[in-house]
């Protein structure tokens, strides 16, 4: 299993280097991220290139028996190239042109940096394609990062333009699909068609949504000029990129295609996101959503090995926490665990961001921490090499229905994965494993799908869904279901579009809940809340599961289930609260037989499950700050002491086990 860290030994003297291999063998780690923003080191002026210092690094290295993951160091373009074209650098929707200075100031589609993005990472490639020290690329750094997917430049307007022309094909298309006789917004050629710059007020929805398409294809595409060249002149080397879990600004599904496996950056204890975000259960979520978009598993490239911070800081990790956090990336599916970042960096932007050790290169407790570790996944890693996560349940998680939900959110502050989470947490905490799948998806081998939020419909998906439950599956999808066509414009027929038969149902009406509103209502004897939304529910061969209390609504219909073929499709026309949602899946789970781990645990105690043939290898996290504990019923061996175990078993605060079933 490779072990790693992110280092950059250009921050550091070159009379370090030996100290930190050597450092990094005692703690186990076999191998380092480098070079993914050192452009200006390895290219100081135009042609000039200097790879002797890279050489040693590496060379130092791997007589420390440390492999190198080598970065294309195109997300921070140095300052010459700047200087010389300055029309490299992204526009926002102000018009604004954003400067040099940190990194990621460049534009996806301005053809000069296509043609210096094709230099570098060819002079890497040719400089490195026969040392066997290298064993993979890393394709620039966290594309889209800094809210940099979108730029509103000359150059995008123009492939744009083109983007649309071979969509559509012709111009008149184009305005019927986007509905442009609305606002006088009729295009009469090609060359008309604007880009999304700040207007007076609202864009077309339609032409948003299609601008957030071809956003994300030009991320894929300049993507795809990088890994053309890499396959090319280095075949024998894999290729990843480093995606970001939850970010939505990119169809991750697309951008996987080209890669050979991805990776991701993991850290859950930070100071930028939600406290909310960062409990396990988000972090468990990510990690599906990253195992989902190539369906199979994946790295850690980035994993938390110390407080975090620019300006400001987060807080430390507390002894066994970072463990713990390995741990869950390993259970749902991580094959290799990469630090961030070797060493914490005594200058710069990210002065305060703190790695394995500290500025002062000292190794201290959290060294000793991945050295602890280290030494564990020698005698796992070797188990669960070729062992994956097997799901029984999928959630479809589209982006351009998430990205219909950001344009359009219904209600304010509506978000599209807040509502997925809602569902994935109750299977989270009853250990039942997840895959996030995208709706084009193969839905044949899962018991159940569920589809929140999905608005937007087109034929493959709907033919999709229809076969999968005419086969025997279970569907569950929500309020707004089919409303929209594939264009991000109402659907001219009843609402549900082309599920209405998969559902059975009519919708009446429906409505946004305001705040100062309380919508009740009733499934089985559980009374809940409405949230958000609601839809007035009329049966047409569905039958009804849940009704509303309150008010005019009183015994309408709010959750329904239809039999479709040899399956069943459930409808959920609202956001219910968690016990409602409880209630709901437990019965939905069990009818459709959905299997649940034999091994019981506390609450806050998360299990999850690798596979490989008939062997099982059980991962059991403690994220409570107590000792709690797990009731295992057959005796299982505790891999990382030899020893069976069985019955009540506690777990130290943030402890772990990792148990086989052999
Ligand atoms: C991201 C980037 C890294 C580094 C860290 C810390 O994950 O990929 O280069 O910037 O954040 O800020
Ligand atoms: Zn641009």
């Amino acid at each position: 299993m490779f072990y790693g860290a992110d280092y950059y030994p250009e921050h550091w003297p070159e009379e370090r280097w030996e100290t930190d291999a050597h450092l990094m063998k005692e703690a186990g780690i076999n191998v380092v991220r480098l070079a993914e923003f050192a452009w200006a080191k390895l290219e100081p002026d135009e042609g000039l290139y200097d790879f002797s210092w890279l050489d040693k690094a590496i060379s130092i290295l791997a007589r420390h028996g440390i492999k190198v993951i080598l970065g294309t160091p195109t997300a921070a373009p140095p300052k010459w190239l700047i200087d010389k074209h300055p029309e490299i650098l992204p526009v926002d929707n102000d018009g604004y042109v954003k400067g040099f200075g940190s990194r990621r100031h460049y534009c996806y589609n301005n053809p000069v940096y296509r043609q210096y993005t094709k230099k570098i990472v060819t002079a890497m490639a040719e400089h490195y394609k026969s040392n066997s020290n290298v064993i993979c690329w890393h394709i620039d750094n966290e594309f889209g990062c800094h809210d940099t997917t979108v730029c509103y430049c000359d150059n995008c307007l123009e492939e744009f333009r083109k983007w649309l022309k071979e969509r559509y094909g012709n111009i008149n298309k184009l305005n019927q699909s986007w509905g442009t006789v609305f606002w006088s917004q009729i295009y009469k050629d090609w060359d008309s068609v604007i880009v999304p710059r700040k207007a007076v007020t609202s864009h077309n929805p339609s032409l948003l949504l299609d601008y957030k398409r071809f956003s994300s294809d030009s991320v894929v595409k300049y993507q795809k000029l990088q890994i053309d060249i890499l396959r090319e002149v280095t075949p024998d080397k894999k290729i990843t990129h480093n995606f970001m879990g939850l970010f939505n600004q990119i169809d991750y599904y697309q951008l996987a295609k080209d890669l050979d496996f991805i990776s991701w950056d993991n850290y859950p204890i930070n100071h930028f996101s939600d406290k909310s975000d960062q409990i396990a259960a988000n972090i468990a979520l990510s990690h599906d959503v990253m195992r989902g978009v190539k369906k199979k598993n994946f790295w850690v490239m980035e994993q938390q090995s110390g407080p975090t911070g620019w300006e400001e800081m987060g807080r430390q990790l507390k002894p066994g926490e970072m463990r713990l956090w390995v741990y869950q990336s390993i259970a749902h599916g991580a094959d290799a665990i990469v630090y961030f970042r070797w060493r914490a960096c005594t200058f710069g932007t990210e002065e305060y961001w703190h790695g394995i050790l500290d500025h002062d290169g000292v190794p201290r407790r959290r060294y000793h921490e991945v050295k602890q570790i280290g030494q564990e996944l020698q005698k796992i890693g070797p188990l669960i090499e070729g062992s994956e996560i097997k799901a029984e349940v999928a959630i479809i998680r589209s982006f351009d229905n998430e990205w219909a939900f950001e344009i359009q959110p219904h209600k304010r502050g509506f978000k599209y994965m807040e509502q997925i989470k809602k569902y994935y947490k109750y299977f989270y905490s009853r250990n039942i494993p997840v895959d996030i799948i995208s709706p084009e998806d193969d839905l044949s081998g899962y018991k159940l799908v569920l589809a929140p939020g999905l608005i937007m419909v087109n034929e493959k998906i709907t033919d999709n869904i229809k076969n999968y439950v005419r086969g025997g599956g279970t569907f569950l999808t929500t309020w707004r279901a089919g409303a929209k066509r594939w264009d991000n414009r109402m659907n001219d027929q009843s609402l549900l579009g082309p599920l209405k038969d998969l559902l059975g149902i009519d919708i009446e009406e429906y409505s946004i809940i305001p705040d100062d509103e309380n919508i009740n209502i009733i499934f089985g004897d559980n009374e809940g809340t409405a949230n958000v939304w609601f839809d007035v529910i009329s049966p047409v061969t569905a039958e009804v599961l849940g009704e509303y209390k309150s008010d005019y609504l009183a015994g309408k219909a709010v959750i329904t289930v239809n039999k479709y073929g040899m399956g069943n499709a459930y409808y959920v026309g609202t956001i219910p609260s968690d016990g409602i949602i409880k209630e709901l899946l437990d019965k939905v789970t069990e009818k459709c037989n959905v299997s649940v781990t034999e091994i019981k645990g506390d609450e806050g105690i998360e299990i999850f499950r690798r596979i490989k043939g008939a062997d099982e290898f059980y991962f059991v996290l403690n994220f409570n700050r107590k000792p709690s504990t797990i009731i295992i019923d057959k005796p299982m061996m505790d891999i990382l002491t030899g020893k069976y175990i069985n019955g009540e078993i506690t777990l130290e605060p943030f402890g772990i086990k990792v148990l086989s079933n052999k």
